[in-house]
């Protein structure tokens, strides 16, 4: 019986996985080298420093640590500049009124982000406000597809993996939820995949997967 609800945040919450597009895009753009959605696709659920190695792949030039250090933060410095102008009104649709939905009937709630930056999108959107507990990319050591942040989440929430979803926009995120041994349900680009146990392609389409103790919907 599924008693939790695990959240990724960018493309899942909140449409931050545009913002993470044009800036690594920008920073693309400055060294002169392509850089397409599909490879942003790629760069879903995993670390930054990863994702710097999807949007190199491309260079004819080879970067030192310190270098890529140095273009991670200029592609960070960037996208928290776009952050700081986020409002409540930027959650993704029915984002807040399916998480408020959730709690009513009685499931704990808690967020999987592998972003350093989700504490200030979850205060920038006022989304923190329906979490139990939140696990960020600051508190793991593997990222996505590993289960280690899934399975973090589940027991802060106090709750056995099997008795949590997992949501997550990722192909990473939903092999890291089911890694974990979590019900992984795909949205968006991991959806269109056929990734998840369930598949939808709106946040509303949780209520009826999760409906309350009295089959409430
Ligand atoms: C999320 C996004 C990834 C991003 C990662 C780290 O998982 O889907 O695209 O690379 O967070 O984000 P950060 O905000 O810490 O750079
Ligand atoms: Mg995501």
């Amino acid at each position: 019986m599924i008693k939790g609800i695990v959240f990724d945040l960018d493309g899942v919450l909140v449409s931050t996985d545009e913002l993470h597009y044009r800036a690594w895009k920008a920073l693309a753009g400055r060294l002169g080298i392509p850089f397409d959605r599909a490879q942003n696709d790629r760069c879903r659920g995993i670390s930054r420093m990863e994702s710097l190695e999807i949007v190199l792949e491309r260079s004819p030039k080879s970067y030192s640590p310190e270098e890529k250090a140095a273009l991670a933060a200029e592609k960070n410095d960037n996208y928290r500049a776009m952050l700081a102008g986020l409002t409540p009104s930027d959650a993704l649709e029915g984002a807040a009124e399916t998480l408020a939905a959730l709690r009513a009937r009685g499931y704990r709630l808690a967020l999987a982000s592998s972003s350093k930056n989700a504490p200030l999108i979850l205060e920038r959107t006022g989304l923190g406000a329906y979490l139990d507990a939140v696990v960020d990319g600051s508190r793991v050591t593997r990222s996505k597809p590993d289960p280690e942040i899934f399975l973090t989440a589940a027991r802060e929430l106090g709750l056995e993996p099997g008795e949590c979803a997992g949501v997550d926009d990722a192909l990473a995120g939903v092999e890291s939820a089911r890694a974990a041994g979590l019900l992984a349900v795909g949205i968006g680009p991991s959806a269109a995949a056929g990734a998840g146990d369930y598949n939808i392609s709106r946040l509303g389409e949780l209520l009826p997967l999760f409906p309350g103790a009295e089959g409430e919907i």
